[in-house]
């Protein structure tokens, strides 16, 4: 039986999930579906896309895998076609984060209680989402790629987000609070490459300014942690 091999940004999403009943919204390929069952992470797993041709796709590939009993795809828009109360948790990856934070808003009572994000650009959109939808930020990864992508599981939970506490707010939002205390070459890379960008553009008055600013305050946390 073929099992299917994922990319970096997939593989350290797969870790990031354990759950009895997991949705992957936007499943395209399925190959996350396909991987979760195979390596008994879940115990079944919806597949829903939204557009017929990755639709066809995902059902090609569960097919393929002989994975019909425990994997189900259904056709529609986001969390639209999983009843409240359904799921586990779900996974969103490989879309901008203004589509995976509106399809977050519009999901309501069918929204799980974990979350696996993989936005293809700024996580600070997701952060700032979570903060106000009564989500903690548990784990967070950065995978070097294309760009560097943001990997982000949330867990609802009541109260501040002890993620954020002794960190920079501005830089954590930006960068990741639990990102900015492990470190690391890629979030490193990221906050200095931003620095140059914003350092030739940046003036006072501007959102560059500010920034920039944030940029420096993460990258002053980044270096206080290795002394
Ligand atoms: C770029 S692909 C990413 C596929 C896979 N998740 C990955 O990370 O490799 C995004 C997929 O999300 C689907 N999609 C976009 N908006 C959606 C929505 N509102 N509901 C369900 N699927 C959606 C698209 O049809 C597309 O197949």
């Amino acid at each position: 039986m073929l099992t299917p091999t994922l990319d970096a940004r997939l593989e350290a999403v797969l870790e990031l999930i354990r759950a009895d009943v997991h949705a992957d919204i936007g499943s395209d390929h399925a190959r996350l579906p396909v991987r979760l069952i195979r390596e008994g992470r879940v115990g079944r797993c919806i597949a829903v896309e939204l557009n017929p041709g990755p639709l066809a796709q995902a059902r090609r590939s569960v097919a393929r895998a002989r994975l019909d009993a425990q994997i189900e795809v259904r056709e529609g828009d986001g969390f639209a076609p999983v009843a409240p109360g359904e799921l586990d948790s779900a996974s969103l990856c490989g879309m901008g984060a203004h589509t995976i934070r509106g399809i977050l808003e519009r999901a309501g009572e069918r929204r799980p209680p974990a979350l696996v994000l993989q936005p293809n650009d700024s996580a600070l959109l997701i952060r700032l989402w979570a903060r106000e939808a009564g989500y903690h930020v548990r784990a967070e990864r950065l995978i070097a790629g294309y760009w560097p992508y943001p990997v982000l599981r949330l867990e609802r939970a009541a109260g501040a987000d002890p993620a954020y506490e002794d960190v920079p707010v501005d830089a954590a939002l930006k960068y990741g609070p639990l990102l900015l205390r492990a470190g690391g070459e890629v979030v490193r890379r990221q906050i200095e490459a931003d620095i140059v960008r914003l350092g030739s553009v940046a003036a006072p008055g501007r959102a560059s300014w500010d920034e920039l600013e944030t940029a420096r305050t993460a990258l002053a946390v980044l270096d206080s942690r290795m002394k």
